[in-house]
């Protein structure tokens, strides 16, 4: 076991048009480790104690930058410039129209063609104290993928000494825009690769979620959990809901729904949610300064993927907890804005804990 934290890079790979990747490697003095590569912010690896202390990757990946680039169904990846789908890749602002990338059905999804989580990213290592983290930086351009304004993104991954994963997104913008960043890794407590996490315990701290339409569009109604499958108010078995025929699963063909979180502040970290998974006695938590989080039963792995683990990920091999503002939201105006203007700075936190029963 390690000792000390410490950040290391290594040389990860080169892009199809020529760029290269570095992958940094994380390690705090319990040693816990994460691995992010600068294509995409990607966290390709994260291993964490199992309850008897037996360490494990418990991140869905791949072993190859290719891969990464052609097929990721967003495995590990930063999320931008608009987490989840904005209605017929349209909104409007300031009194223009704006025409974005189509890449899902009718819709936008998770930035366009060629969003965040394909880019390359600038990394700087950072060493404080206790803490080890990686700070990455993109600038994305006026008008990319649709988006209006020059955007200059940093994320900030931080590993701590008690086991936290820290995120710190930052933006600002040069013109009226819209932003909505998250990470979209996918999780099996068990273990990559360990087969379905329909066995996993949640809970979510939201009393409401938003219902979706059949192009898995918010319908802008808040509906309340109450008495549907949605009601993780109480740790539950993930499998007593995804076998539900609930309309709102069946449409999902899962869970695949933004929750409202509790919130008694409106933006200091709050407690959004905890995944358990018996058989190996870890739980993860998510703390967040977001309005809401998509809980994401991986409903659309399909067995076609080989990952990291060398085995094939099938439906619900993973999950994901995307803390964002809610989906659609610049087309909904009851919706929390997702407005940025030049001059101000758009800044979330969202922290992943590991722990063991
Ligand atoms: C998000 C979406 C899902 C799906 C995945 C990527 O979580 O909500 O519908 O598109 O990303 O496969």
């Amino acid at each position: 076991m390690a000792t000390n934290n410490s950040i290391e890079k290594s040389i990860y790979g080169t892009t199809a048009d020529g760029k290269p990747v570095e992958q940094y490697t994380l390690t705090n003095a319990n040693g816990m480790e994460v691995k992010v590569i600068t294509f995409g912010g990607i966290i390709t690896s994260l291993s964490v104690p199992d309850r008897t202390g037996k360490m494990n990757n418990i991140v869905l990946g791949f072993d190859k930058l290719a891969d990464y680039e052609t097929r990721s169904p967003y495995f590990g990846a930063l999320i931008g410039r608009y987490g989840n789908r904005i209605a017929n890749a349209k909104f409007s602002l300031g009194g223009k129209d704006y025409q974005l990338a189509v890449n899902d059905g009718i819709n936008a999804l998770h930035g366009g063609k060629k969003g965040f989580d394909k880019q390359v990213w600038a990394a700087k290592a950072i060493k404080d104290g206790a803490t080890v983290g990686l700070e990455l930086s993109y600038t994305s351009p006026d008008g990319e993928e649709g988006y209006p304004g020059n955007l200059a993104t940093t994320v900030t991954y931080t590993l701590t000494s008690t086991n936290e994963l820290r995120i710190d997104y930052r933006a600002t913008t040069d013109q009226l825009t819209v932003v909505n960043l998250t990470n979209h890794t996918y999780f099996n407590l068990a273990g990559n690769g360990a087969g379905s996490i329909a066995n996993h315990i949640a809970q979510i701290n939201a009393d409401r979620y938003t219902p979706v339409d059949a192009n898995l569009i918010p319908t802008g109604e808040l509906a309340p959990v109450e008495g549907t499958p949605f009601d993780f108010r109480s740790p539950k078995l993930v499998n007593a809901g995804l076998r539900s025929s609930f309309p709102q699963i069946v449409s999902g063909r899962g869970y695949d729904h933004d929750f409202v979180i509790n919130r008694e502040t409106e933006n200091d970290l709050e407690f959004a949610a905890q995944i358990y998974d018996p058989s190996s006695g870890r739980k993860v938590e998510v703390w967040t300064t977001e309005p809401s989080m998509q809980f994401y039963t991986g409903n659309f792995l399909d067995g076609t993927l080989v990952g990291s683990s060398g085995s094939l990920y099938r439906q619900g091999d993973g999950f994901c907890l995307e803390t964002q503002h809610y989906p659609d939201s610049p087309n909904q105006s009851d919706f929390p804005t997702t407005e940025l203007k030049p001059g101000d700075t758009y800044q979330t936190t969202t922290v992943y804990r590991f722990l063991t029963d």
